[in-house]
């Protein structure tokens, strides 16, 4: 069991263990962090149906909240309603724990309840998805949705600890494993070239779903997007370059109407990036070819669907948050495994030009 500690400033106690292990996920390690806090597990169905809540008692006093449906449709604020009413109604103290078992959707929504629960109270991630464990379980984003946008709702708040169980991505849907594998991609294109080499060469590897290998990902990805949260807790300017794919990413995902997974977006905003990269002087033909030789030997889509239009990408990129004054801003890399940094800014104004002209190219040509 590999066992890695995040420091974050603003924690009380400083900071928090993330453990990584492929079957792992026992009474005795959950009952470490949890001590004899009273302990509310929050979960899906889907994680439940999978099996993976049935090695875990739950002790007397505990109380269980499985989330139906499972997914988006539920982030919501009533969701994180029901599950504070719940624990309120089982006089749940300051001094209790939510554990979420699940995917990032249950880890947001019970970190969010944690955070809010009594002006707050601890929470402990158990991650169950390629998303979840590359990326939502760690550095304390907790929140849900509005009726009109994602995240509309949400904050800061660190957990208590997390624990990456590798052995928990078997059940998990294909599509969805493959996809969330992008955000590790992306971590090593930020921060990491040893860790792209081990992507490039491991993907068999990963597709098999093997476990060892799976444990080293996690060590990788935890170790980097550890390090960019202790510099940047709240998302001030480093924690940007995690951004890496996601503006052109975003846009599409909006454009397809969320026909695409997240991560198959997020692989299209890559590729995109690299190409406006090559555009800048910054990128290599040589070095965009590598990144979707991977992309591709794990099927995701780098190409972007004819249904977006380049006036609506455009349109919604000039929307982005980081855009300055409709000029759009992107996170780019200067070579594989180092983001590019100018006059201490981690986004770059890029001309629109230059996005119209990658995305004419990604919707006509394409690279396969
Ligand atoms: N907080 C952050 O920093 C952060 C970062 C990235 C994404 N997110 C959020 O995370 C969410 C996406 O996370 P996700 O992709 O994990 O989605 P998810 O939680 O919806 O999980 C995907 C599906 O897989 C099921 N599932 C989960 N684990 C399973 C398992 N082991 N076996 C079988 N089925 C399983 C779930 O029930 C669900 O149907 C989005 O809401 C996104 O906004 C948050
Ligand atoms: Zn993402």
């Amino acid at each position: 069991m590999e066992k890695l500690h995040v420091k974050v400033p603003a924690v009380e106690a400083g900071g928090y263990d993330i453990l990584i292990g492929g079957g792992i996920l026992t009474d005795s390690v959950i009952a470490e962090f949890v001590a004899d806090r009273r302990v509310m597990l929050v979960s899906d169905e889907n994680v439940e149906r999978a099996g993976i809540l049935d090695g875990i008692k739950v002790p007397s006093g505990c109380e269980k909240f499985i989330i139906s449906p499972a997914g988006e449709l539920s982030k919501n604020i009533s969701t994180v309603t029901a599950v504070i009413e719940k624990m309120e109604a089982a006089a749940m103290g300051r001094d209790s724990v939510i554990v979420g078992i699940g995917g990032g959707t249950v880890g947001d929504m019970a970190g969010f309840a944690a955070a809010i629960y009594k002006r707050g109270i601890a929470v402990l991630h158990i991650p169950t998805t390629t998303v979840s464990q590359a990326d939502s379980s760690i550095g304390g984003k907790t929140g849900v949705d509005s009726t009109m946008s994602k995240n509309a709702y949400g904050c800061f708040w660190q957990p208590r600890g997390v624990i990456i169980d590798v052995r928990t991505l078997k059940t998990l849907d294909e599509r969805q494993y493959r996809s969330g594998l992008v955000e590790s991609l992306k971590h090593a294109l930020i921060r990491d070239a040893e860790y792209f080499e081990f992507l490039e060469t491991n993907v068999a590897n990963l597709l098999i779903r093997d476990e060892p290998t799976l444990i080293r990902l996690a060590a990788y990805n935890c170790r980097i997007k550890a390090a960019v949260v202790e510099q940047d807790p709240t998302e001030k300017n480093l924690r940007r370059i995690l951004n890496y794919g996601h503006t052109i990413g975003h846009a599409v995902e909006t454009l397809c109407d969320y026909t695409l997974y997240h991560g198959e977006c997020v692989a299209i905003g890559i590729v995109a990036a690299s190409m406006i990269e090559q555009r800048i002087g910054i990128g290599t033909r040589e070095r965009t070819n590598r990144i979707v030789d991977v992309l591709l030997a794990l099927s995701q889509p780098v190409r972007i669907p004819a249904q977006c239009s380049i006036d609506g990408i455009i349109d919604i990129i000039r929307r982005d948050k980081k855009s300055v004054g409709a000029v759009p801003r992107l996170a780019l890399i200067e070579q594989i495994g180092k983001a590019c940094c100018k006059d201490s800014q981690w986004a770059h104004p890029v001309s629109t030009d230059i996005v119209q002209e990658v995305i004419a190219e990604l919707r006509e040509v394409g690279l396969e």
